[in-house]
């Protein structure tokens, strides 16, 4: 775990404040994960993207935020649950840092009991910020064992994330986590009568060559891709052309781990770490995997 003496404001100390959240992310995982059973049902409340919210969504939420903003170095917190950003002291882009999640992704796959995640995005800027201000970021994957992917300025690495009698650790299985060659598995959201033709064109090449991994969830479908190479889209559609996902606190930080797995993402014309938004809750069409696909996606919308 880290020195909780460390001062922070230091540019050194950027390091030991990442470690810190991921060492609060990686603490809240298990009782998440026990929580979820008892919270399947819907809360009966909609978040700022006008969703409606789930009671694990709520509880995650609840839970991370606590644990983040008590993080010496952490400055302010977004949420997707949560309207606007959460004060934690400390001036963010003088020394604090600023963390936008998204407590629980893919949380309609609470009732099908399929994968689901939290995603993290460590900024070095007040948010809205875009996405060359993250310093780090990460997601948890709730999948038949608890696994947290983290990348930073030094690269990718996957660590599996346990409880027992002594407490919860964090055990490094991949130290260098690099996208593969070849592109094998993709998957796209929406629905296909709401694709834009060109984008429809696209997905039909796409199908006749790699294997179809949707699950409904971007941690686990991002997964996939970074596991085994291929391509992860939620696209613009005809009716909702910034998609469905939001910038901050799912694109953002799946395009930074991505590309430092030595991947691409783009919101269809540019990067999606140069997408500049207006608010933290802005959505973008994401298209997210191998160079090769994502360039081919690029040039099919142009
Ligand atoms: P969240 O549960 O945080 O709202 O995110 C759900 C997102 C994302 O995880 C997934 O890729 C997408 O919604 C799935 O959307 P569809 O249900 O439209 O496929
Ligand atoms: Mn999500
Ligand atoms: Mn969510």
């Amino acid at each position: 775990m880290t020195d909780p003496d460390a001062d922070v404001g230091d540019p050194a100390d950027a390091d030991s404040v990442v470690e810190a959240v991921f060492d609060a992310v990686a603490a809240t995982a298990p009782e998440i994960r026990a929580a979820l059973p008892g919270r399947r049902v819907e809360s009966g409340t909609e978040n700022a993207s006008g969703e409606s919210v789930m009671a694990g969504d709520l509880y995650a939420d609840e839970l991370l935020g606590d644990a983040l903003t008590a993080v010496d170095g952490v400055g302010s917190f977004v949420s997707e649950e949560r309207e606007t950003a959460v004060d934690a002291g400390g001036a963010v882009g003088e020394g604090a840092y600023a963390v936008a999640i998204d407590p629980l992704d893919g949380s309609s796959n609470l009732r099908s009991n399929n994968a689901m995640g939290t995603v993290i995005g460590v900024y070095d800027a007040p948010l809205p910020a875009t996405g060359r201000d993250l310093v780090a970021a990460g997601y948890v994957l709730y999948g038949p064992i608890t696994t947290m992917v983290v990348a930073d300025e030094d690269g990718v690495h996957e660590e599996v994330i346990e409880e027992d009698d002594g407490g919860v650790s964090r055990s490094v299985v991949e130290d260098d986590l690099r996208l593969p060659e070849d592109p094998l598995v993709y998957g796209f959201g929406g629905r296909v009568p709401d694709w834009p033709d060109e984008f429809t064109a696209y997905a039909r090449e796409i199908e006749d060559e790699l294997k179809l991994r949707y699950g409904g969830a971007m941690v686990g479908d991002v997964n996939q891709v970074l596991t085994y190479g291929g391509v992860f889209a939620y696209p613009a559609l005809v009716d909702a052309p910034d998609g469905k996902l939001r910038l901050s606190f799912e694109a953002n930080p799946i395009a930074y781990i991505v590309e430092r797995a030595g991947g691409a993402a783009t919101d269809g014309e540019i990067d999606i770490l140069d997408v500049e938004p207006e608010g933290v809750h802005d959505r973008v069409p994401l298209y997210v995997g191998n160079e090769g696909p994502v360039e081919r996606l690029k040039a099919a919308l142009d």
